[in-house]
């Protein structure tokens, strides 16, 4: 039978439950403290709601890569001050991810105490989906809610097994309203609808942008990622980092794009720097070949003019990835370009996602330009290219559950 259903954290009667709240809190910490960030925000109105409610919180979230040498550096202890700020409570931090919780520490949660989890993914079991870290989980919480859609294309432990072995979860305000707006950019938004890719995660992001070859009408690639298209079209791509196991898929993509009369626009012309990374000897190329014993670092002037004008002509935009190394002030040039191109659009429909976007976007100051910010970059792109994610396909119920669920809910 279709599973067809999810509930929204206001379906569920609340007071006195222990409410695990899966947010996404990988955003930048400077000298302990947290900056304050799109994705926090998105959250907070799902917190407040439950706090408001009575529920028992209780907040799980990863944050970065965790390895034996980074451990430190990406404890989730600074939160605990952010938190307590926002929502106006004392905030307990268990850094014993390991043991179950205590009851008697769970009953005495109120609007004014919730608790705080360590980094999830500080557990061994949490990125191999373990379903015994899923069931230990589980003892302790009434209802679960997801409100972190960028990482729900992950089949992790607090993403996609443990709302399964709860019985009752849904999902908060923020992940239902950014599945609203993604759908409606890949169903029915204005054309011409242009696609602006960049970053690193090549491989990530290729399949997604294949998917939507049929829904864009034009495609431009900056960031390390147009380096492995540039190679596939026989461009030198000097020292640039070339995903080769994407290289074919890059090919039958510019083949499938050309096939379809659409423009792929791949930078003309780059800021380069030796390869010892040398900023004093930076230059520009001439044209999209990129010299031996050269890096590149962001786009060039000629490439900032053809996309901006590219920009122009969109009634949507998604742009998703940096096209150049913005966060240092040397390379910065491109990618703010591009966000100001975007923002002088007229009439148009204009999304970004992903968490160096954002960033870029907030160091413009031109948040306010967009319709919206997706707290998701990976997980934005996957879901325009599936429709779904295991994090959202893990809180459906068929019809009859949902009717169950709906009958226990009354009595709950
Ligand atoms: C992100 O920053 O994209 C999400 O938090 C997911 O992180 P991940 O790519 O490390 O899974």
């Amino acid at each position: 039978m279709p599973r067809t259903h999810v509930y929204s954290i206001d379906d569920f009667e609340l007071k006195d439950k222990k409410v695990f709240i899966r947010t996404d809190f990988n955003v930048p910490v400077k000298n302990g403290f947290v900056e304050d960030h799109i994705r926090l925000q998105s959250a907070l109105s799902t917190l407040k709601y439950a706090l408001k409610n009575q529920a028992r919180v209780i907040i799980g979230s990863h944050r970065g890569r965790p390895n034996k040498d980074n451990k430190k550096k990406l404890s989730l202890e600074p939160f605990g001050y952010y938190l307590g700020k926002e929502l106006n409570c004392e905030v307990l931090f268990i850094e014993d991810i390991e043991s179950v919780i205590p009851s008697v520490l769970l009953s005495s949660l109120n609007e004014k105490k919730i608790v705080l989890l360590e980094n999830l993914r500080f557990h061994p079991g949490e990125e191999k989906g373990d379903r015994h870290w899923a069931e230990q989980l589980s003892s302790y919480v009434d209802i679960y809610i997801n409100e972190a859609f960028s990482v729900s294309h992950r089949h992790h432990v607090s993403v996609e097994a443990l709302p399964q072995a709860v019985k009752n979860c849904g999902q908060g305000f923020s992940m239902k309203k950014e599945q609203e707006i993604l759908d409606y950019i890949r169903d029915r938004s204005p054309s011409p609808f242009v696609l602006l890719a960049g970053g690193v995660k090549v491989s990530d992001k290729i399949k997604a942008i294949d998917c939507l070859i049929d829904r864009v009408d034009s495609v431009l690639i900056g960031g390390v990622m147009a380096y492995t298209f540039l190679k596939a079209k026989g461009v030198s791509t000097g020292e640039a980092f070339i995903q080769k196991e994407s290289l074919k898929m890059a090919e039958n993509f510019i083949n499938r794009l050309q096939i379809r009369e659409k423009p792929l626009l791949l930078p003309i012309d780059h800021v380069v720097v030796p390869m010892n990374g040398n900023k004093n000897k930076k230059k520009i190329t001439n044209d999209s070949e990129v010299p031996d014993g050269f890096c590149p670092m962001d786009i060039g002037p000629k490439t900032i003019e053809l996309f901006s004008k590219e920009l122009n002509k969109a009634r949507t935009v998604f742009w998703n990835g940096p096209v150049g190394k913005f966060e240092d002030h040397e390379f910065s040039k491109g990618t703010l370009s591009m966000c100001e191109a975007i923002t002088q659009c007229k009439n148009t429909f204009r999304v970004v996602g992903g968490g160096d976007s954002i960033a870029a976007v907030l160091q413009s100051g031109k948040q306010e330009c967009f319709d919206y910010i997706s707290t998701g970059g990976g997980a934005a792109l996957k879901y325009l290219e599936q429709g779904s994610l295991p994090g959202i396909d893990s809180l459906l119920k068929t019809p009859q559950e949902a009717k169950l669920l709906k009958e226990s809910l009354s009595s709950f």
